[in-house]
C-alpha cells in the first residue's frame, strides 16, 4: 500500500467546488509536485493534508491510517510556506526546536536535534541570528530545517521558494531535493514552475481547475502530455490543427502540406481535424538537420536567446515556433526567407482532448 493516499478528495467553499475528485498515492520517500497555475486548488488539497482544512469528501490515509478526523497537532507532518513564517522573535536555534518543545521531548535530545538540523542546511554558524537578520533563502532554510526537526511521516512545501530570486531558487531546490533524498522523508512541493517541477520531481501531478489532469514521471509529462492543458502548461508546445487525409495510412495535412503520422490516428475519417502537438526543439531548418518529415513555410520571425535560436514560421494557417541550438557557425533563418523545417513524424503527438 501507498504511504500517503487521497481518495476521491473534494473540497468546495460554499458553491464553488474548487478541488473536484483528487486522487494520489505517493510512495514512502517518493518527491512529488503538485504544478498547476494560480488558483487550480494545490495550497488547498495540501492544506487537507495538513488539517488545515477538512474535505468535504474523499479519504487521506498515511501509512494506512486514516487522517481525517485527525486536528493538524494530532498529524505528524512538516510544512514550510511560500512567505517566511518564521518566529520573528526567535533565533535561528530556537526556531527549529519550537517543534520540539511543544512536543516536550527532553533538552538533551532538542539541543541535539537543533545541532543536527543547523549542519543539514549548512547554518550552524548562524544559530543565533534573528530572521531579520538573514537573506530569504537562509530564512527558508531554517524553515525546513524547524519543520523536518520533529521528524514528521510527511514533508509539505507550498511554493517555498517563489519569493525567492532566480539564482537561489535554482540552487536551494537542489538543496531541498538532496536533503530530501538523504532522509528519504515522502515529500510534496507545490509550484506553478514547470521547469522546478521538471527538474527536482520522481513524479508530477499536473492540475488543472481542481483534479489532476496528469501524474506522471517529469520526462514522461513533457513528451507525452495526455491533454491540451498539460501540452500548454508544460513547456513551450506548438498545437497544429490538421486535417484528416487518409485514416488507414495516418496521412493528414497541415496548410496543403501531407504528412503521415506514427501513431495511429484512430476512429477519425477524412476531413476531421485533429490537434497535434510538436515540441520546438524537435525540429530544425540547419542545412544538416534529419528527419523524415518536412514542412515549408515562410518565417516570420527569428529571435536570438543566447542558447537556442527561436524562429517562428507560417505554415498554411499554423505558426510553428522551433528552438536550434546556437553554434558558432549556425546562419540563422531570415525573416521572409521560405524554409525547410526537418523533423522526425514520431515528433508529432496527437491530443486527444
Ligand atoms: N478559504 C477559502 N474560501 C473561499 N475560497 C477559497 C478559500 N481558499 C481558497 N479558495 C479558492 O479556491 C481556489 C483554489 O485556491 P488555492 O488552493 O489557494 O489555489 P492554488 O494554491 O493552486 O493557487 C481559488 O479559487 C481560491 O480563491
Ligand atoms: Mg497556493
Amino acid at each position: 500500500m501507498s504511504f500517503l493516499t487521497l481518495t476521491s478528495i473534494q473540497k468546495s467553499f460554499g458553491p464553488v467546488q474548487v478541488v473536484k475528485d483528487f486522487n494520489m498515492s505517493i510512495e514512502k520517500g517518493e518527491f512529488v509536485s503538485f504544478l498547476g497555475p494560480s488558483g487550480c486548488g494545490k495550497t488547498t488539497v495540501l492544506r487537507m493534508i495538513a488539517g488545515f482544512e477538512t474535505p468535504s469528501g474523499g479519504g487521506i490515509t498515511i501509512d494506512g491510517k486514516s487522517q481525517v478526523n485527525l486536528r493538524p497537532n494530532q498529524r505528524n507532518i512538516g510544512m514550510v510556506f511560500q512567505a517566511y513564517a518564521l518566529f520573528p522573535n526567535m533565533n535561528v536555534a530556537e526556531n527549529v526546536a519550537f517543534g520540539l518543545k511543544v512536543a516536550g521531548r527532553p533538552k538533551a535530545e532538542i539541543d541535539q536535534r537543533v545541532k543536527e538540523m543547523l549542519g543539514l542546511i549548512k547554518l550552524d554558524h548562524l544559530a543565533d541570528r534573528y530572521p531579520y537578520q538573514m537573506s530569504g533563502g537562509q530564512q527558508q532554510r531554517v524553515a525546513l530545517a524547524r519543520a523536518l526537526a520533529p521528524k514528521p511521516q510527511v514533508l509539505l512545501l507550498d511554493e517555498p521558494l517563489s519569493a525567492l530570486d532566480a539564482k537561489i531558487r535554482v540552487s536551494l531546490r537542489e538543496e531541498i531535493r538532496m536533503i530530501q533524498q538523504q532522509l528519504g522523508i515522502t515529500t510534496v512541493f507545490v509550484t506553478h514552475d514547470q521547469e522546478e517541477a521538471l527538474s527536482i520531481s520522481d513524479r508530477i501531478v499536473v492540475m488543472n481547475a481542481g483534479k489532476a489532469d496528469q501524474i506522471g514521471k517529469p520526462a514522461d509529462i513533457y513528451n507525452r502530455p495526455a491533454t491540451r492543458f498539460v501540452a500548454n502548461f508544460v513547456g513551450t508546445l506548438n498545437l497544429i490543427e490538421a486535417k484528416v487525409v487518409d485514416p488507414a495510412t495516418n496521412r493528414v495535412s497541415i496548410g496543403d502540406q501531407g504528412v503521415t503520422l506514427r501513431e495511429p490516428l484512430g476512429t477519425v475519417k477524412a476531413g476531421d481535424t485533429v490537434s497535434l502537438a510538436l515540441r520546438p526543439e524537435a525540429g530544425s531548418t540547419a542545412p544538416d538537420a534529419k528527419g523524415d518529415t518536412a514542412l515549408t513555410g515562410e518565417v516570420i520571425s527569428s529571435n536570438f536567446l543566447g542558447s537556442v535560436i527561436r524562429t517562428r514560421m507560417k505554415v498554411g494557417d499554423a505558426v510553428i515556433s522551433f528552438d536550434m541550438f546556437n553554434s558558432p557557425g549556425l546562419v540563422p533563418p531570415a525573416v521572409g526567407e521560405t524554409s525547410t523545417l526537418r523533423f522526425t513524424a514520431g515528433d508529432l503527438l496527437i491530443i486527444r482532448d
